[in-house]
């Protein structure tokens, strides 16, 4: 059509045209085809893959926890992405095939650079000022070049991207203006400007600006990644090795009170912070599987991360300072140090198996419940919901690679009780005293709820000493 006839033509009665997507004018211009679409959609899904091994390799040795929740939640986010960008390019007469491959050494060294970025504040900056800005520009291009009615399905995963890739940018720029400092800002200009040149040598992220002539020479992935298994804590969290409370003992004691259980509760949820620990090492220490375990996987570490963050909302709103309480990371400390990835797994199954039981999770919403406290049922309503989510994810990924239900189960039984207790252990070594933190915290929660404190619920003083490092498998903490 020529140019005269596209803007005189006019739609039935003025309705939208085009089902909504673009005037008919917008639609007439060609775009991007087949072959250099698919080859753009490709880079995409490679970055949001690249991303997504980034924020999972550096949740356990980040000691923020602010940070170590980010990840968790931005890693998920990622894993999302991924999986549409694989699901469209499939749609393109393109076999799944190819889409593990590198598009891009520039962009390769990119993302090797920022997954070896040796500070926290390197890191922040490499991911949400440089890496992840450059991914947002490309889909705005994508959305910008491509043809809007005959490419809708792909504007359509970019625009979803693109929503969630910014508030990816809010947490990441609140981020860097809280920890970042201009000094450090300085120190870092060199390595920045390396990533930059590696985005003008592969012209943009998307590939489509003119390529720049420059040589690269890698900085911090000059020697391969190493993934730090070793979970870091900031400095909220003390005495890191303390099992001087069993919460346990106390939740599925009838003698104490609902309300005083709901601490008990919270202290489970914020610990399972050590969950997502453990599950980054499982993600990022098992290669080759299909995208699907990846993705599910993910989702379930996004999820204790959640778990977590409710039992610190759970603690503030009842007026509680959690860093009084002991929120230990022994449980991942122990298995990202002393078992393989399968190991690691096959325990996280037999824990999560324990949780479907009548004393798991229905009975800790029952407490809830019970306790007259609505947050508390909310929470754990949720939290025995994703627990079950999880038990199939386990079914799904985990069973099969031991063969059978039983011999799955065996494996984990076997893999748990490897991991002896560890509480003398830890004491002689001068690691922990296990002091008993409780009375602290529920004298606070009864502060705040105007009540005084039940003698009994008070002078609880039950530690893990004696017991099976497994307890924690018939009571649940993942
Ligand atoms: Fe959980
Ligand atoms: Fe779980």
């Amino acid at each position: 059509m020529k140019a005269t006839s596209l803007t005189n033509y006019k739609s039935y009665h003025h309705l939208p045209t085009l089902a909504g997507l673009a005037t008919i004018e917008e639609a007439a211009s060609p775009g991007l085809g087949i072959d250099a679409c698919v080859a753009r959609l490709k880079r995409y899904h490679y970055a949001f893959r690249r991303f997504h091994e980034i924020f999972i390799a550096r949740i356990t040795a980040e000691p923020i926890y602010e940070l170590k929740t980010g990840f968790s939640h931005h890693a998920y986010l990622c894993a999302e992405h991924v999986q549409t960008l694989r699901v469209r390019v499939g749609e393109m007469r393109e076999p799944p095939l190819g889409l593990e491959a590198v598009p891009d050494q520039a962009l390769e060294i990119l993302f090797d650079e920022i997954l070896a970025a040796p500070t926290t504040g390197e890191l922040l900056v490499g991911l949400y000022e440089i890496g992840l800005p450059a991914l947002q520009a490309a889909l705005a291009l994508h959305m910008s070049e491509t043809n809007p009615l005959a490419d809708a399905p792909s504007i359509r995963v970019c625009r979803f991207a693109r929503l969630e890739l910014a508030d990816m940018f809010a947490f990441g720029a609140q981020s860097i203006a809280c920890l970042v400092t201009p000094a450090e800002r300085e120190a870092m200009q060199p390595w920045v400007a390396l990533l930059n040149s590696s985005l003008a040598v592969a012209g943009g992220l998307a590939g489509a600006n003119a390529r720049v002539e420059r040589p690269l020479v890698r900085q911090y992935s000059a020697t391969p990644y190493v993934y730090d298994r070793v979970p870091q804590r900031d400095e909220r969290f003390q005495d890191l090795h303390n099992q001087g409370v069993n919460p346990e003992a106390f939740l599925y004691n009838p003698q104490y009170p609902a309300r005083a259980k709901t601490l008990m509760m919270l202290f489970k949820r914020l610990r399972e912070v050590d969950v997502p620990e453990m599950m980054a090492g499982i993600i990022h220490e098992t290669k080759g599987k299909p995208w699907g375990y990846y993705l599910d996987m993910s989702r379930q570490l996004w999820d204790e991360a959640r778990h977590a963050m409710m039992g610190e909302v759970g603690f503030v709103a009842n007026g509680v300072d959690w860093t009084q309480a002991r929120i230990t990371y022994n449980w991942s400390l122990r298995l990202n140090t002393e078992c393989t990835p399968i190991e690691r797994h096959a325990v996280l199954y037999y824990i999560e198996q324990g949780l479907m039981a009548k004393t798991g999770k229905r009975y800790e919403w029952e407490v809830g419940v019970a306790s007259g406290d609505p947050l508390m049922a909310t929470i754990q309503d949720y939290d025995w919901a994703d627990e079950v989510l999880h038990a199939a994810i386990g079914r799904e990924w985990y069973i099969p690679e031991l063969g059978n239900w039983k011999d799955a189960l065996d494996f984990g039984d076997r893999c748990w009780t490897k991991i002896v207790s560890n509480w003398a252990d830890v004491r002689e070594k001068g690691l922990t005293r296990h002091d008993n933190w409780w009375p602290v915290i529920y004298r606070q929660a009864c502060a705040n709820w105007g009540v005084e404190p039940d003698p009994a619920a008070l002078a609880f003083d039950e530690s893990y000493a004696g017991q099976r490092a497994d307890l924690k498998a018939v009571s649940g903490s993942a």
